[in-house]
């Protein structure tokens, strides 16, 4: 058990992760730090004054805590509509952002946008993580997780086994569950990962993929197989389609937490995790989806492994893709 895990963005995923922690007792105190609802300029000022005192971060803490003594768990849980409910934190976990989600008028904005209004909130993350828990490992879960994790890295320069992404988790976990299904086994049989960017060029490795230790093909044949692993790398928007509201919330969270259990106990987990790369894979300076072993420093050892030619070749494309956010990035942080 930790002494404090910080959480920074209160919304659907920060949510569950604060329940969660306080669930699987894996912290005596949770500190959660969310801005939101933001202020409207626009609105008159009554409504800004009914706005100023409410607090997404303070009211879910609440909510949590008020149901403590009903599962019978001591644990403290702090909201703050700063950033001061993360003071001391060991471990931070990041989901701050905004969504792609349409305006009043209909419209969307655009990816650009997008990526311009969250490196933003990420300087900030990066700011408040500075200033109150310097030394914490962290996990970023927030999107684009490319962009969101490098940005963290450019602007915190921490030891490189202390930040991650998570993204092969939950991709790895989609996988699984598709073969599952599809084999109508249990999900505890199966393994497989998924590695490299966490978009669209996202790899699904079937080498790696097996239940009981017995090749998936034994199960599978190719056809079923290309759909399972077609439909792994659009899985995030086939749930975002579905909810109308938003992306998906619980699986993102487990995903997180799988990771952070693997550090608080130090299981030293072979775990895919989005991971700063020196020359592995033959990617320098950059956070890719890889398999490593997780532990109580973070991420302890990235493993290479003998990819096919045919994975070899979408993990070089993948990895293409997130140096070209990257340099996206660092041209967006030069004129921010
Ligand atoms: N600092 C802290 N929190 C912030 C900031 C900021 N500067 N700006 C926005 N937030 C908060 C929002 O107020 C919101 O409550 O981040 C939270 C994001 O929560 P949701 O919009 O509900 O999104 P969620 O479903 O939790 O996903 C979070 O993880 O999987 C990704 O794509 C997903 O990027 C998204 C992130």
């Amino acid at each position: 058990m930790l002494n404090k895990i910080g959480l920074i963005g209160g919304g659907y995923i920060g949510g569950v992760l604060a329940q969660e922690i306080a669930m699987r007792k894996l912290a005596k105190e949770v500190g959660l730090a969310d801005p939101a609802p933001f202020l409207n300029p626009d609105d008159p000022p009554e409504r800004q004054e009914v706005i100023k005192k409410q607090s997404v971060a303070i009211g879910k803490c609440l909510d949590i805590a008020e149901g403590l003594p009903t599962i019978r768990r001591d644990v403290r849980l702090v909201g703050s509509k700063d950033y001061s409910a993360i003071k001391d934190a060991e471990l931070i976990i990041n989901t701050a952002g905004v969504p792609r989600k349409a305006r009043p008028d209909g419209t969307f904005p655009s990816r650009e946008e997008l990526l311009t209004i969250n490196l933003k909130v990420t300087n900030q993350v990066a700011a408040a993580i500075q200033e109150n828990c310097p030394n914490a490992t962290i996990i970023s879960i927030a999107n684009p997780l490319d962009a969101i994790v490098y940005t963290l890295n450019k602007r915190l320069n921490p030891p490189k086994n202390k930040l991650m992404g998570m993204a092969g988790q939950l991709d790895s976990g989609r996988y699984c569950y598709f073969v599952a299904d599809a084999a109508n086994v249990s999900v505890e049989n199966v393994n497989a990962l998924v590695l490299g960017g966490h978009g669209d060029t996202m790899v699904p490795v079937r080498s790696s993929c097996s239940i009981a230790g017995i090749p998936v093909e034994k199960f599978l044949d190719d056809d079923t197989l290309k759909a399972i692993e077609a439909r792994t790398r659009k899985a995030g928007g086939e749930v975002v389609g579905l909810l109308g509201f938003g992306s998906a919330f619980v699986s993102p969270a487990w995903a997180a937490l799988h990771m952070a259990e693997a550090i608080i106990y130090d299981k030293r987990k072979v775990l895919p995790v989005c991971a700063m790369l020196e020359g592995e894979y033959g990617v320098n300076g950059m956070f890719v989806g890889v398999p490593a072993i997780v532990g109580k420093n973070g991420v302890e050892k990235v493993i290479e492994l003998d990819l096919t030619d045919e994975e070899k070749a979408a993990f070089e494309h993948s990895a293409g893709a997130v140096r070209k956010t990257c340099d996206e990035v660092d041209e967006m942080l030069r004129n921010l």
